[in-house]
């Protein structure tokens, strides 16, 4: 096997591990509660929808410092719309109250998308 096939080899490898690693990422998304409150009604990951994609709002929201608590008192409260002229429903129009731990995990999971 000569330098170029072996390297091809090792990426080939590497790829692997990242598909991987990226598969258990996945699964700790907190899928219950997204159900429960139905956020995929409105948004996907990576395409806006009816309301911007969970990437577009991380891109924007992750280096702001404050963005994690505003978003989280956001999700339960209500607020402004920042991203266009709707803003996003109640909690009660969606699927019931948030409680804050509920934000917190919901939030922490949407700035790492
Ligand atoms: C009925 C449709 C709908 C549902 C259901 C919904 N959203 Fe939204 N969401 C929107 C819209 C529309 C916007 C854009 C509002 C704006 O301009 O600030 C938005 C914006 C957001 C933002 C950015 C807010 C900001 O100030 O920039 C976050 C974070 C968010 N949604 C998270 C969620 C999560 C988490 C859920 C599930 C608990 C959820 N959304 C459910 C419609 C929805």
């Amino acid at each position: 096997m000569n330098a170029l096939q072996s390297t091809c080899v090792n990426f080939g490898i590497v790829s692997l591990l990242v598909a991987a690693s990226n598969t258990v990422l996945a699964q700790s998304e907190p899928s219950a509660l997204i159900d429960q409150h139905h956020c995929m009604f409105c948004h996907t990951n990576d395409a806006p929808f009816l309301a911007p994609s969970f990437q577009q709002i991380s891109e924007r929201y992750r280096k702001a410092p404050n963005a994690r608590v505003m978003l989280e008192n956001k999700l339960r409260l209500g607020g402004k719309a920042h991203w266009g002229d709707i803003a996003m429903p109640l909690p009660a129009d969606r699927g019931g109250p948030i409680t804050p731990e509920d934000a917190h995990t919901l939030i922490i999971w949407v700035l790492s998308q």
